[in-house]
């Protein structure tokens, strides 16, 4: 019971971890394509929020591999292409919300199953939350740097 648990929880880590190999490689990607007068600050940002998907990829590893016996992916979720400063703003911040989805329900899953996890529970909760702020901290910057509501964000 508690192994298929485990199994459970592993493939939707593995999908999340998945996801954040794609966001790492698709910002540093897109920090590579865009150019004009303002580009600097936004190229800089970009390839800082990549680095927060690489270490999100980090910690994702060792909950699946140190806290559940399981084998990480190496694989990624399609990226897409973006050209104008525009499209990547809005390209990633579709993709942080789908993230941030995703991390929602892994939590509730976590959470649910509380008495499953009697030797990692706390570390996969501490580290899914945190990784929950930061994703929401992207949306908030890049909403910002591309001049939108929430509201707006939240239809997109
Ligand atoms: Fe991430
Ligand atoms: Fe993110």
């Amino acid at each position: 019971m508690v192994n298929d648990f485990f199994k459970e929880l592993t493939e939707l880590l593995n999908k999340a971890l998945e996801m954040e190999h794609q966001a790492n490689i698709q910002y540093l990607s897109h920090a590579e394509v865009i150019d004009g007068e303002t580009c600097e600050p936004i190229i800089t940002r970009l390839n800082e929020i990549a680095g927060d998907e690489k270490e999100h990829a980090a910690k994702l590893r060792s909950l699946i591999g140190d806290f559940l016996d399981g084998v990480p992916a190496i694989t990624m979720t399609k990226a897409r292409n973006a050209r104008t400063i525009k499209e990547i703003l809005k390209t990633n911040l579709e993709d942080e919300k789908k993230a941030v989805d995703v991390y929602n329900k892994i939590l509730k899953t976590i959470s649910d199953n509380k008495s499953k996890l009697s030797y990692n529970f706390w570390k996969l909760e501490h580290d899914v939350r945190h990784i929950i702020i930061d994703e929401q901290e992207h949306i908030a910057e890049l909403r910002r740097i591309a001049g939108m509501k929430l509201k707006e964000v939240e239809k997109l």
